[in-house]
């Protein structure tokens, strides 16, 4: 699915389009017509990700206004799709022609009529992005020159990852939110007011329902908010348990033991993953390492040997290897010839032929090791369903494109895996080796599920009026002090947008998608794990590796398959049996260190949860000359590509 596509659907546009009301009924021409649509929306959709591919890998001006234009292009044709699959009364078709009707019908802001607000909407959407993608951080306090500019990648992520320093950290932490958000705000009330109109155009009420159309549900909220609650006893014993450690760094006076965690001290801008603190929280020191990272500088492995390693992970499983077009065209390094480049990794279908691409700016590090796991999950995805037809290469629901690659890396990383691939030098199954390597896990995957809820909780809430332009910052907050239990680390009042500082809502990139795929890639692991033998003689869901299991492999490959072509309860069946999401085998891979973490936060006499009126004092030094917005260059993501990004 295009990420930076709304999608819009409406039922009484038959009505509207014809006009007359001799519409055409007769099955086998509509086939036909799809076959036509078949061939030419694959010419008309190639040429516009070229373009777009050509923009993202050389952000110059030139390619920018070519990117612009093929664009138009393809927007002109899919409203000449829609315009003439308006011609059928599709009422009497079998279900399987009506579902492509009802896909290929998804034709976006373009149902907007107003074609002065249509263009002013497409203008907001790319000033948000521009915007967002040239925000830099200036006024460093201590820097001797006060006008040097820091910009997110690499430096202020860079900065999080590795400063222990409360009041550096709390600098970055509020010059980000200042720089990125602020600007914004304005501009994405107007956005939202639009957006609205272009949704309310197609006969749905707000962004939810449009969701919850597309995830083929009608409580996709309750689904949502039904699986938290299971979740939420793993939350909030991970949090008491690294909100004490962080005491032991930062103090009692910076970390109330009873508070919620201040914002910029958990390694992540937004909080959302805590593995940079692994460090802080490891259970058992000095046990057998988990970081290849130190093996993968010190032995030189390049990113091309480490693209290597995971496509042959995905070929012993009998999966599909990855084609000649993917590695002759992919940028997998940060090009040194002057180019600017967009380097937020993603996976490209251009579904012409094989030609499938990735766009990484791959550095020799464990993170990027797992990232392209993830990122070769969407490009297998992407070739076992290329001879479906264009509606349905897609993933059965957004977060199943976003689990494929994040199963794989379940097997990848657990330490027998590695000790095989030789990154770590020694491997011993014992317990507490084992909750050390649970504890990186659930920094990631567990620290992550309130932010990943409560990011779409706030914009369904913006979208349907809930939610006003006056309380847009103090409802974020709300949601991230119920949710997540952080605090901002100095008060974040109405003037402020916050949520204009994560990525996903300037770009308008729906979020809950890597919520769920959060919850179901640990359904779809143990289902192959099943599948694999791998469970029979008692083994640990967690310990679990589908290394060379052809047998999970074919399982896997039969869901990829299917592409769009069912709803996503078929495609779960086929690879768990269960035509539901489920949060259950996440508690159960997490088990032992649930278990461990309850008697240990017993033991310090934690109690679970915060009090949410706790605020932590100003920091120390807190000098700064402002921010300010640096433009370098602008960045447009287009409608057309079907790109799939990292969560980041
Ligand atoms: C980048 O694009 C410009 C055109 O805007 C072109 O002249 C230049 O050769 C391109 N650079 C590379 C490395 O492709
Ligand atoms: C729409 O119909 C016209 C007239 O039949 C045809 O020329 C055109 O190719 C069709 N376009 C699409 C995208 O179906
Ligand atoms: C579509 O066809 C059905 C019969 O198959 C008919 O009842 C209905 O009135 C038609 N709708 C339009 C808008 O022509
Ligand atoms: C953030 O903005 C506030 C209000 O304008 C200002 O007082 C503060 O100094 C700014 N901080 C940084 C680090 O930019
Ligand atoms: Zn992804």
């Amino acid at each position: 699915m295009a990420t930076t596509l709304v999608f819009l659907f409406t039922s009484c546009l038959f009505v509207k389009a014809s006009g007359t009301d001799n519409l055409i009924s007769d099955e086998a021409i509509a086939v036909e017509f799809l076959h036509n649509y078949n061939e030419q929306v694959i010419k008309a959709f190639y040429t516009g990700s070229l373009a777009e591919w050509k923009y993202q890998t050389n952000l110059t001006e030139e390619n920018k206004q070519e990117m612009v234009q093929a664009d138009l292009v393809y927007a002109e044709f899919e409203q000449a799709a829609f315009r003439n699959a308006s011609r059928f009364n599709v009422s009497a078709f079998s279900s399987e022609i009506q579902r492509q009707f009802r896909l290929l019908m998804y034709i976006g802001d373009a149902a907007l009529e107003d074609k002065s607000k249509l263009k002013r909407l497409q203008d907001v959407k790319a000033e948000l992005q521009r915007l967002y993608a040239t925000t830099m951080v200036c006024g460093k306090p201590g820097d001797e020159d006060q006008s040097k500019c820091y910009s997110f990648d690499p430096d202020i992520a860079e900065l999080f990852a590795t400063s222990r320093d409360y009041s550096e950290l709390a600098w970055a932490w509020v010059g980000w939110h200042n720089a990125s958000g602020l600007p914004l705000k304005e501009l994405y009330s107007e956005f939202v007011e639009l957006n609205t109109l272009a949704i309310e155009a197609n006969g749905h009420t707000d962004m939810l329902s449009l969701w919850q159309w597309i995830y083929e549900v009608d409580d996709l909220e309750e689904q949502v908010l039904e699986m938290y609650d299971t979740l939420k006893p793993l939350y909030l014993n991970l949090h008491a348990y690294v909100r004490r450690k962080l005491i032991g760094v930062y103090g009692e006076d910076y970390v109330n033991p009873k508070g919620a965690i201040p914002a910029h001290l958990l390694g992540n801008m937004w909080a959302q993953q805590w593995h940079n603190v692994y460090y802080l929280a490891e259970p058992y020191p000095g046990r057998q390492p988990i970081d290849i990272t130190p093996t993968l500088k010190a032995e030189g492995y390049t990113p091309l040997q480490m693209f290597q390693i995971a496509e042959e992970f995905f070929r012993f499983l009998g999966l599909l290897p990855a084609s000649e077009e993917f590695w002759q065209n992919s940028l997998l390094v940060k090009p040194d010839d002057g180019r600017e480049v967009v380097c937020h990794a993603s996976a490209w279908d251009f579904i012409v032929g094989n030609d499938v691409r990735m766009k990484m700016c791959t550095v020799a590090t464990m993170e990027d090791f797992i990232v392209i796991h993830h990122e070769m999950g969407h490009i297998q995805y992407f070739l076992q369903y290329r001879d479906q037809p264009f509606v349905y290469k897609d993933g059965a629901n957004p977060a199943f494109h976003e689990a494929v690659g994040d199963v794989m890396a379940l097997s990848v990383s657990t330490p027998e895996h590695l000790y095989k691939l030789g990154l770590v030098d020694s491997f011993e199954n014992d317990p507490e080796n084992d909750i050390n390597f649970l504890m990186k896990m659930a920094l990631q995957k567990i620290a992550f599920l309130p932010f990943g809820l409560m990011v779409d909780l706030w914009r369904w809430k913006v979208f349907s009026g809930e939610i006003t332009p006056e309380n847009y910052n103090t409802m974020w907050w709300q949601l991230r002090m119920q949710y997540q239990g952080i605090v901002p680390p100095v008060e974040r009042l109405d003037e402020f947008f916050d949520p204009g500082a994560k990525h996903h809502i300037p770009a308008n990139t729906p979020y809950i998608r890597y919520f769920l795929s959060f919850v179901i890639q640990f359904q779809f692991h143990k289902a192959l794990c099943i599948e694999a033998g791998q469970l029979d003689d008692g083994k640990p869901l967690h310990r679990c590796d589908i290394h060379k299991s052809l047998k999970a492999g074919k399982k896997l490959a039969d869901m990829l398959k299917l592409g769009k072509s069912k709803p996503w309860m078929d495609a779960m069946e086929v690879l768990t049996g269960q035509r539901i999401m489920d949060a259950t085998p996440l508690v159960e891979y997490f088990r032992p260190l649930i278990d461990w973490l309850e008697v240990e936060n017993e033991k310090n006499g934690d109690t679970l949860g915060w009090d949410p009126t706790w605020r932590p004092p100003p920091p120390q030094r807190y000098t700064s000359t402002g921010s300010q917005i640096v433009t370098s260059y602008s960045l447009i993501l287009s409608v057309t590509s079907w790109m799939y990004f990292i969560v980041q």
